[in-house]
């Protein structure tokens, strides 16, 4: 039998990763024998998908390769000064030509699902005019295909931030509603070409995030905002958010209505979107802070999945914006009845809010009229990470869903990222990296809150870490790392952290201890 010597070579890092695992999962139980509280993998149903995330932009490098257009990320990332370490996703983790390795990873870790992203750019380089790039589409197959030989079931999303320049230039991004005909194209290519064996789908990926960055704060493409947000060309950061967002609700609806309409019966799939999602408290226990904290969360998820569920924007936003907000249209509420499947949530952190009826101004919520903060009496909510904004707070990952139950009766959710940053330059030793016991700790007693919320009855049907390996992440680069697995960017090396071997043994049903919340 001829052996293909890639083949062998896979094969000793396949073995080495085991060994590196196996090691790792001794110091993680020695480390973890003092706690108290646990929970295994048999505390979840067993149809339960446990994953990883990702996306492309930030694992596939291959910017230009096999057709591919440039996005409109790949053109802010070559702006001098716009990322903070002042690199690229050029190359990134090159997962477009190690993808068979990274889905080894997985499998040593034992997930059984895989939540991805479909590059636009490799589908359809020009838009919908441009014709498709069948090279764009060969990969993806060999990425599902591949999955699905490991039992790993892919869950892919349709637009995770980027779009192709063609369209941000010649249309104005989202602020142009022909950009739902255009992501409608874009949806039914994949629901046609992978449908037959992608059985979940998400829409999009945080649009609040790409919105709220993109025309409000202005650091995101296409960088538009008003004068006092960042340094934007043009925009008007009190409109153009609510403009785009409502154009995307409507591509969202347009996708849905297509898979509806043309795929799912036969394919038996489920289609929703991915939220970003932050716990609100009121920072005083005042009626004022109270109701803060309610608009907080309204002005967030709420605002897409109102619409999508509910059929128009949360009251409190109307209150607020008046004619700022767009209206929906007779033809447009009939397209929103296409609704969801789940909802995908996004969840990192809680934060305080504080009632500030005068704030309005710059900031990614001055809108909802509130101040947000980490800090009460000088007391950080939770503790610190490597993210300004972001602070590790278990409990806020049963309230998100909790809330997210009661507001939409009760519809299916998945848990579509949570995740723990560490901050690396070119100085991190690497050991430190490796010994994530932080991300360990933050992991458990994140999912020991989810269960909590399940427990009352929450519909959750599943959880995905972000992320399988370190990459990039936007504005900061390769700085954070968020991964399972260290990623060498010089060499493509990844090395399990003491994370991967933790989420191994807590696949394999072995008993881990968890601290008292
Ligand atoms: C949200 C985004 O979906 C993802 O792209 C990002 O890397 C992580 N959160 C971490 O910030």
């Amino acid at each position: 039998m001829h052996t293909d010597p890639t083949d062998l070579l896979f094969h000793s890092e396949r073995m080495e990763t085991k060994r590196l695992l196996v090691q790792l999962s001794i110091i993680v139980l020695g480390m973890l024998s003092f706690s108290v509280d646990c929970i295994d993998r048999t505390y979840f149903p067993s149809s339960f998908l446990f994953g990883t995330a990702t996306s492309s932009f930030q694992i596939e490098g291959a910017y230009l390769e096999d057709n591919k257009s440039l996005s409109n990320w790949d053109i802010l990332t070559h702006i001098p000064g716009r990322i903070r370490d002042g690199s690229n996703a050029e190359i990134t983790d090159d997962h477009y030509h190690r993808y068979m390795e990274d889905i080894e990873l997985m499998e040593s870790i034992g997930v059984n699902a895989y939540r991805f992203s479909i590059s636009w750019s490799r589908i359809l380089p020009r838009g919908r005019l441009g014709g498709t790039n069948s090279l764009g589409i060969a990969f993806y197959n060999r990425l599902i295909n591949a999955l699905l030989l490991k039992g790993i079931k892919p869950f892919a999303t349709l637009n995770h931030y980027d779009i192709p320049q063609e369209l941000e230039v010649g249309y104005g991004g989202w602020l142009n509603p022909q950009l739902q005909e255009e992501f409608g194209e874009f949806a039914d290519i994949c629901f046609r070409e992978f449908g037959d064996r992608v059985k979940y789908w998400t829409t999009f990926n945080e649009p609040n995030i790409v919105v709220t960055y993109g025309y409000r704060i202005g650091s995101y493409p296409p960088n538009r905002c008003s004068r006092g947000f960042e340094d934007c060309w043009s925009g008007n950061s009190s409109t153009e958010p609510y403009v785009a967002a409502h154009h995307i609700i409507l591509a969202h609806a347009t996708a849905v209505e297509t898979y509806r309409s043309k795929y799912q019966i036969k394919q038996e799939g489920a289609i929703g979107i991915a939220m970003s999602t932050t716990w609100f408290e009121p920072l005083r226990n005042i009626t004022e802070d109270y109701k803060a904290s309610q608009r907080a969360l309204a002005f967030n998820a709420p605002w897409f999945l109102d619409p999508i569920i509910r059929g128009d924007y949360p009251s409190e936003m109307r209150q607020i914006l008046g004619s700022r907000l767009p209206k929906f249209s007779g033809s447009d509420k009939r397209k929103l009845q296409s609704k969801l499947d789940f909802i995908g949530i996004n969840h990192y952190t809680s934060l305080y809010v504080k009632d500030c009826p005068k704030c309005g101004a710059v900031g990614p919520k001055g809108d909802a009229l509130v101040l947000t903060t980490g800090d009460r009496d000088g007391v950080p909510i939770g503790k610190k990470t490597a993210m300004t904004d972001m602070f590790v707070v278990p409990r806020g990952m049963e309230k998100i869903v909790m809330y997210t139950k009661q507001r939409y009766e009760n519809i299916s959710m998945f848990i579509t990222e949570n995740g723990y940053p560490q901050k690396s330059d070119h100085r991190t030793p690497l050991k430190i990296l490796l010994n994530d016991k932080e991300r360990v700790e933050y992991l458990q007693t994140y999912l020991t809150s989810l269960h909590r919320a399940m427990r009352q009855g929450a519909d959750v049907r599943g959880y995905f870490i972000w992320s399988l390996m370190d990459n990039f992440e936007w504005l900061s680069g390769y700085s954070l790392r968020f991964g399972f697995y260290h990623v060498d960017y010089e060499t493509q090396v990844r090395t399990p952290k003491l994370s991967a071997t933790w989420y191994q043994e807590f696949l394999d049903n072995s008993k881990l201890l968890i601290n008292e919340l």
